[in-house]
């Protein structure tokens, strides 16, 4: 069974730039998974997916429930349909990745149906792959949607603000109190961290990675809707970030 990676933080601390340069960095072929509704991870990995004629899972989903309301039911079950509908329509593929991207739900209600056929689809999938990425929306909710509950590698993104640092509390206690496993956390700064706050998470007890640098071309690059799989090799973010995911051991080789 692959790895599960999964990134999580507060809004806007650098998760997809992160979960983007991570999936340049980590060993291929591997699957990334975007379940922020916001989803910008195809756009950040230079993916047009209307052009490549790609689905969210939301979408299918959405076309497969008007299906059923109008036919009377059909009797082929929800999950296989939609599994088949995954593997043919919202599946990406490409050389190095593979994309699944859930979506914004169209429906009025909750994430439930979508959330538990990605739930129970993501195990599987992760046969497939050595690697498994996900990039999650902003804070603590979709942890307590317990989309992924097995998880190898939580990888914190941290921004310097007191409520960044009580973030890392609540995210021990909402997992532990719903049931998320996780191997290991990993704590990571953002561009804005500066020397203190790199020194006290150095005391905490929790594995602090190291800090990401600020990199303006990222900055740029994502302004301007284009691919950060195309910045150098030496720029800063890929630098930074190709050094912590080195520190944590046997990532690159699984
Ligand atoms: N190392 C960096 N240097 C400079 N800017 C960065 C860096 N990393 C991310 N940014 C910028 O910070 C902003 C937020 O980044 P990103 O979208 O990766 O964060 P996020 O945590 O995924 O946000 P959200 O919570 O909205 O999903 C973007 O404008 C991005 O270009
Ligand atoms: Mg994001």
């Amino acid at each position: 069974m692959g790895k599960i990676i999964v990134v999580t933080g507060r809004g806007g601390t650098g998760k997809s730039t992160f979960a983007t340069l991570a999936g340049r960095y980590l060993a291929a072929p591997m699957l990334l998974i975007d379940i922020d509704p916001d989803q910008s991870l195809a756009e950040m990995l230079g993916i047009d997916l209307e052009k490549e004629k790609v689905r969210t899972i939301s979408d299918a989903l959405y076309d497969i429930t008007e299906e059923r309301r109008h036919d009377g039911g059909n009797p082929i079950p929800l999950h296989n349909r939609m599994e088949y509908l995954l593997n043919r329509e919202c599946l990406y593929e490409g050389n190095r990745f593979d994309l699944l991207v859930l979506g914004a739900k169209l429906t009025e209600g909750c994430y439930c149906v979508p959330d538990d056929l990605i739930k129970a689809i993501i195990p599987k999938l992760a046969n497939h792959y050595p690697n498994v990425v996900i990039d999650s929306p902003a804070g603590l909710e979709h942890l307590n949607r317990k989309i992924v509950s097995d998880i190898d590698d939580l990888f914190v993104i941290l921004d310097p603000s007191s409520k960044s640092l009580k973030h890392i509390a609540r995210i021990k206690d909402i997992t532990h109190q719903i049931g998320i496993r996780y191997g290991h956390l990993y704590l990571v700064g953002n561009y804005n961290f500066d020397r203190d706050t790199e020194e006290y998470l150095g005391t905490t007890g929790e594995t602090y990675l190291g800090k990401i640098e600020y990199d303006a071309d990222a900055q740029e690059y994502n302004l301007a809707g284009k691919s950060l799989l195309e910045l150098p090799e030496n720029s800063p973010a890929f630098s930074s970030i190709r050094g912590i995911l080195s520190r944590v051991d046997g990532i690159r080789d699984s």
